[in-house]
């Protein structure tokens, strides 16, 4: 039987590639696809409700709201009645919502002409009592003292992005019991700026289900969204219990995966900043296993910090290559696992920087530093990439700026030890570092605040590693994985 859902796909994919690529980003429009929004209404538990009222905000051409009353028109809800609101601010857009929804003959529908965010958060409008939400919503940063972000915080949100505003918003507008299927970005997981939503939504409800997308290209296939994306179901008023994870490589689910885990491997109990992990496989990583793995950086007395020095900030103060009064300033392209080449012809970076009043605050005295980039690409296999800073390649050099583009480990600004700054570059680049690391960060960044939450072994175990990896001359993979196997084991 051809659905409603069919009917919207279809105008979906003719409409999407006519909107221009500024009005889609101004206004975060990314259709869901027909398979993602079946599997999204999937996700609704049975219910014993006999009035549904039916929340869809930033609907779109409303792909999320056909699929849903499909499921129910199929059989699959047991609502004797269903209220759906739907709003959505682009008229062009809403002129085929409408459409789609005026189908639905024994629903009754409201479309709303209107912003979501200013209209949900005007007084009075806080429980709505929705007994279903079901939302992909706009992508797009909340600048700080705008409208949208002085209206949020009016009602006690504070966020930086307009999709963790509807999720909040339709956690707040959910009836006691109320179900929100919503797809968005993974980076509210870890991100520091989205603890204050994290604490909101943990406050209010509880995390249900979450589906994670393998294959970061593969979503949205139509529509070209690089975002890691993760479907969560929250309920509000829920008791917290175990978490579904479920994950497919991409938006056909042909290979679904589906496991259960506690929610203390969701939300580690003792971690302060409240990170979501999305664990992908039932063992524990090598890292959450080993007893050996337990020392916070504080524990071990290092320090990491974002790089001080940012280059377009102080152009004037940089050169390509040394020359008289300047010291050597740091890109990630002259660190490599074998070692630090310093000055580098052809790296397309200054290699220097003038040491005067205005640099010196930025500079760190000459010495052995692991570093850990800050951006790697999709291609590579590991996020999780460190390198050691070698203070015999810059001569007699006493300081050296450490650029914007990696996080670098010290000792209160000072250099390590050198068998604890490689045994660090080590532990950091096994692959059980990187797996634990990505239960809990969907991007391509790694930021200082990412490790300076991970759990490190003693200064002794690393200070073995470094040891250890200063005997060899070539290090594969396996070499460094097996070498802290046998240490923590
Ligand atoms: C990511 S798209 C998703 C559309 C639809 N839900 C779907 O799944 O195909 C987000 C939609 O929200 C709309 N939108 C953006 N800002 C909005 C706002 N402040 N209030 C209501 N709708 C908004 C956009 O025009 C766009 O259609």
């Amino acid at each position: 039987m051809l659905q409603q859902l069919d009917t919207a796909d279809s105008v979906r994919r003719e409409v999407a590639p006519h909107i221009a690529q500024k009005h889609k980003s101004e206004l975060g429009q990314f259709m869901t696809p027909s398979s993602v929004a079946r599997f999204m209404a999937g996700m609704f538990p049975p219910s014993t409700l006999r009035t549904c009222r039916l929340l869809d905000a930033g609907a779109g051409v409303g792909a999320l709201s056909c699929a849903f009353l499909d499921r129910w028109v199929a059989g699959g809800f047991g609502f004797k009645v269903i209220e759906a609101t739907a709003y959505e601010v682009d008229v062009k857009l809403r002129g085929y919502l409408k459409q789609h929804l005026a189908a639905y003959s024994k629903v009754k529908a409201e479309v709303i002409a209107g912003d979501y965010i200013e209209m949900a958060t005007a007084e009075g409008q806080q429980a709505k009592g929705y007994t279903h939400a079901i939302l992909n919503p706009p992508y797009k940063k909340i600048n700080s003292n705008s409208a949208h972000r002085l209206a949020l915080r009016s009602v006690g949100i504070e966020t930086v992005n307009l999709y963790s505003a509807f999720v909040a918003l339709a956690v707040a507008q959910a009836a006691p019991g109320g179900q929100i299927v919503a797809i968005i970005p993974r980076s509210f997981c870890n991100g520091p700026y989205y603890r204050p939503f994290r604490d909101f939504i943990l406050e209010r409800a509880a995390i249900r289900q979450m589906h994670l997308f393998e294959s970061r290209s593969k979503t949205f296939k139509d529509d070209d969204v690089l975002q890691e994306n993760i479907i969560i179901r929250l309920e509000r008023g829920g008791e917290q219990g175990p978490v579904t994870i479920t994950t497919s490589t991409d938006d056909s689910f042909n290979d679904l995966v589906v496991n259960e885990h506690p929610f203390d491997r969701i939300v580690f109990p003792d971690d302060p900043e409240g990170f979501i992990h999305v664990p992908t496989t039932i063992e524990k990583s090598a890292i959450e296993l080993s007893a050996a793995v337990r020392y916070s950086l504080t524990d071990l007395g290092i320090k990491v910090s974002t790089g001080p020095v940012v280059d377009f900030r102080l152009k004037e103060q940089l050169r390509d290559m040394p020359e008289e009064g300047t010291v050597p300033l740091i890109y990630p392209g002259h660190l490599s696992i074998t070692g630090t080449v310093w000055p580098m012809r052809g790296l397309k970076k200054p290699n220097a920087i003038l040491r005067n009043d205005t640099t010196e605050k930025w500079l760190y005295p000459n010495g052995f530093y692991c570093v850990v980039r800050r951006f790697s690409s999709k291609e590579e296999k590991r996020r999780v990439m460190a390198s050691v800073v070698d203070p015999a390649a810059f001569g007699d050099h006493t300081v050296l700026g450490f650029e914007n583009h990696m996080n670098l480990f010290h000792d209160n600004k000072r250099g390590l030890p050198e068998l604890l700054a490689r045994g660090l570059a080590v532990f950091l680049n096994t692959t059980a570092v990187d797996e634990s690391f990505r239960r809990f960060n969907g991007h391509t960044q790694v930021n200082a605040t990412d490790l300076k939450l991970m759990k490190y072994p003693s200064r002794e175990v690393l200070s073995e590693l470094g040891k250890w990896s200063k005997k060899h001359s070539a290090i594969t993979q396996e070499m460094l994985d097996e070498q802290l196997r046998k240490l923590i084991a």
